[in-house]
């Protein structure tokens, strides 16, 4: 049989990404070029400037990936597309590309939901068993996901409010540090201690829900009743307070949907799945099932994942044809 080969495009959020996959997990190319740096002095992604960045280099990203993979046009089999849920303009841009190059060649267009990608970045580390469950944990959403086979993804549990990423950047802001916090915040919180003791929203409870605006209040006060008094706290404890948090939540709830759903492989992704903290306590507690966390570089928004969730779609037969819209909040079913 000939090999396979899916192009991928993400443009969801800030980062204008274009892959190649090779048959069902061989990624050749992973172009990703990121907005961040016009993004920073705002302190978060602003829509307009994200969509006019994609428009400038989605071109050069699709020459590059194909380049790079040593492949040509003629030799893709399918084109993937991450269609929600994003940013509406940034999103169009990509779906436009997307379209306009599978018409130009012939080739089937494969929608992707762009956490069905987070999720499936998984796949390069082997393939995976079902059903599974995963936690996927990104700037713009924190759920619990039971993936009954390949390609059928239903939420078991979501966050009331704030996504989990989100709260970093947020409390990340406070402190004076640049977007996107996450990493930094995760390096100071290793240098400090928890002493603060902020609050883990319906820990106990036995719902499968995460609120993270609590925490995320509690922490603003503390910071700003401090900056009244003119005392000075320490950010690393700071930092190590406020994932202590986090990750107590984050654990309680996976052990939880463990729990509820008997699985041999939990998936941890996103981008705050390249938290080193969150690694290491998964690591030390949870160990009766395989915990599979994609690698560092498919952590973010990256067109690598969709690719790898497209083949699963592809393998299915799914297609969409050139009415295929944009939706900013797709979401899973729920179960
Ligand atoms: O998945 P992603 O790249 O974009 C979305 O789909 O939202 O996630 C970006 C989020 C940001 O909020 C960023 O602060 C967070 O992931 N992040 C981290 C770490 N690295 C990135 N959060 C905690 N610890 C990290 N090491
Ligand atoms: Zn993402």
């Amino acid at each position: 049989m000939s090999d396979r080969f899916i192009l991928a495009i993400e443009s969801s959020c800030d980062e204008t990404s274009v892959a190649v996959l090779k048959n069902e997990a061989e990624l050749l190319s992973n172009i990703i070029a990121s907005q961040v740096e016009s993004h920073k002095r705002f302190g978060g992604v602003v829509p307009e400037v994200a969509s006019r960045h994609h428009v400038e280099v989605i071109t050069t990203c699709i020459d590059d990936a194909l380049v790079e993979a040593g492949i040509t046009a003629k030799d893709l089999s399918a084109v993937a597309v991450t269609y929600g849920p994003g940013l509406v303009g940034a999103l169009l841009v990509g779906l436009s590309a997307a379209k306009a190059f599978a018409w130009a060649h012939g080739l089937p267009l494969v929608p992707v939901n762009h956490m069905a990608g987070h999720l499936m970045a998984a796949r390069e580390q082997g393939q995976l068993t079902y059903p599974l469950l995963a936690l996927l944990v990104s700037g713009g959403h924190t759920e619990l996901v039971y993936v009954t086979a390949p390609g059928d993804y239903h939420i078991v549990g979501e966050t009331r409010d704030d996504a989990v990423g989100e709260a970093y950047d947020k409390v990340g802001r406070v402190m004076g540090l640049t977007y996107p916090a996450g990493r930094e915040i995760d390096q100071l919180a290793h240098q400090g201690k928890d002493v603060y003791d902020f609050p883990r929203a319906m820990l106990h409870d036995d719902s499968l829900e995460f609120s993270f605006s609590g925490l995320k209040s509690a922490f603003i006060n503390l910071h700003h009743n401090a900056a009244q008094k003119e005392e000075t706290l320490l950010v690393e404890d700071l930092c190590a307070s406020f994932q202590a948090a986090v990750l107590d939540i984050l654990l309680a709830k996976t052990k939880k949907a463990l729990e509820k759903y008997p699985v041999e492989t939990l998936v941890v992704a996103g981008g705050v799945a390249a938290n080193q903290g969150l690694r290491e306590r998964l690591a030390q507690e949870i160990t009766d099932v395989n915990v599979v966390i994609p690698p560092l570089r498919l952590c973010g928004d990256n067109a690598g994942m969709i690719a790898l969730a497209a083949a699963v779609e592809l393998d299915l037969d799914r297609h969409a044809d050139m009415s295929l819209n944009a939706k900013p909040s797709l979401t899973f079913p729920t179960l």
